[in-house]
């Protein structure tokens, strides 16, 4: 069987409402969610704080597909098993994070869950080039990380560098930050297939109307599949 390549959207909830977690993440994946994407940010790797394993361990209650976990947090491993435990499907780490990405990756899957790598902007492609038996997803930064609705940086150089190195893997390429109806079709066009969105999928919506968050998901998916080369 071949690796399933289609566009899945990944709202990151950094952009619903901190006070209602639970519905909100059930709205996004009645209106079409493929997944969820949690933002772990620790006031240190990046300059903005969130949330940790206890809030994302009740969150998971809420998350009926797959909950993708981002961790912009230095250092990772002393708090891999703690998300493993919260119930984390994917776990990223970044690159950046520390000098050990590669035992990361290692403790990642070892601890049940799927691997990812995040990138920031300026980290080149080739640097996973001797990563990739350990991971199951690649997410390429396409703004620096730390805060929601930020400019989208053009990173299609990479993620086509990254599609060529990847082959026929079994590995995910995912796009995070500034990813709208605009911008998918880029990404999607150089080899992305996984598209986080927080600002361009919460915006127009709540909880009490969520229906503007389907037209946002269906916008963004129709203009990433109508950019697929495959
Ligand atoms: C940025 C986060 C992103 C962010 C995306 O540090 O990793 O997931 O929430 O937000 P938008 O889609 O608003 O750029
Ligand atoms: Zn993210």
């Amino acid at each position: 069987m071949t690796f399933d390549r289609s566009i899945r959207i990944a709202p990151s909830i950094l952009s619903a409402d901190f006070a209602d977690f639970g519905r909100e993440i059930r709205a996004i994946e009645a209106q079409g969610a493929d997944w969820v994407h949690v933002d772990v940010m620790d006031g240190h790797f990046v300059p903005n704080l969130t949330f940790g394993p206890p809030a994302v361990k009740a969150f998971r209650k809420h998350v009926s597909t797959v909950m993708d976990v981002h961790l912009m947090i230095a250092p990772v491993d002393p708090y891999i098993d703690a998300y493993a435990e919260a119930g984390a499907d994917i776990l990223t780490a970044h690159l950046e994070a520390g000098p050990h990405i590669h035992r990361t990756l290692q403790a990642i899957r070892g601890a049940g869950m799927k691997a990812g790598v995040a990138l920031n902007p300026g980290t080149p492609a080739e640097s996973v080039a001797h990563l990739l038996d350990l991971a199951d997803l690649v997410c390429v930064m396409t703004v620096n990380p730390g805060f929601g609705g930020q400019k989208f940086l053009d990173m299609t150089g990479k993620v086509r560098a990254l599609r060529r190195m990847i082959g026929d893997r079994p590995i995910h390429i995912e796009i995070d930050g500034g990813v709208d109806p605009v911008t998918a079709p880029l990404v999607a066009a150089a080899g992305a297939d996984v598209l986080v969105a927080g600002s361009a999928v919460f915006r127009g919506g709540s909880v009490d109307n969520p229906a503007p968050y389907g037209d946002n998901i269906r916008a963004i998916r129709a203009a990433a599949e109508g950019a697929r080369a495959d």
